[in-house]
């Protein structure tokens, strides 16, 4: 058994990682940024027999990352594997030159900032352990059908940092 956070457990792909790696015997702390959504997907894994819990994470909001490390080494230091899952497309719409700044500082918070500052505050536990560090990412070269800027971007810092 390994205790796995998952960061954006609560829907989409985190919720299916939760649901197979729970599958497995692992047990699953659900990271997410709103209490009632992350207890609601707790309460589903917990009812097909997963042992799940549920941590505050908000990656725009650094303090929360900071807060969720300290929970962890206090109540869960045999964490053995972070997998950074949380991600938001920013604005998908708009051509690269018409990109706010607003929109890149954002996305870049929470696809890359955000994922930075919590593997920084949880790697003295995961070393400890001989952990894992997962990150969700996608392939970031330039494509002539699709390159929204904040999203690739923040990608892009994040693959770069996962090959570092
Ligand atoms: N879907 C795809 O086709 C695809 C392809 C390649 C890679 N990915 C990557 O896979 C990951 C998951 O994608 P998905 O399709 O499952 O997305 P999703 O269904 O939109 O779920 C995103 C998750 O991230 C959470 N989240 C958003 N902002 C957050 C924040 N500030 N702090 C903490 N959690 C936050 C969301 O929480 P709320 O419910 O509170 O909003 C939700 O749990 C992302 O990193 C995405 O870039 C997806």
């Amino acid at each position: 058994m390994t205790r796995i956070l998952i960061t954006g457990a609560n829907k989409g792909i985190g919720f299916a990682l939760a649901q197979t790696l729970g599958n497995q015997g692992n047990s699953i702390l659900v990271g997410a940024r709103n209490a009632d959504r992350g207890q609601e997907a707790v309460a589903k894994l917990t009812a097909q027999g997963i042992s799940a819990a549920y941590l505050n994470v908000d990656l725009s909001n650094n303090n929360t990352l900071f807060t969720a490390a300290e929970t962890v080494k206090s109540i869960y230091p045999d964490l053995g594997m972070l997998i950074n899952n949380a991600g938001i497309p920013g604005n998908m719409q708009v051509k690269a030159p018409d990109t706010q700044i607003s929109d890149l500082q954002s996305t870049m918070q929470v696809n890359f900032f955000g994922n930075f500052t919590l593997i920084q505050a949880l790697l003295p536990v995961l070393e400890t352990n001989r952990g894992r560090i997962i990150n969700i990412t996608i392939p970031t070269a330039a494509n002539p059908f699709w390159n929204p800027l904040a999203y690739k971007t923040s990608k892009a810092a994040l693959n770069t940092m996962t090959l570092r």
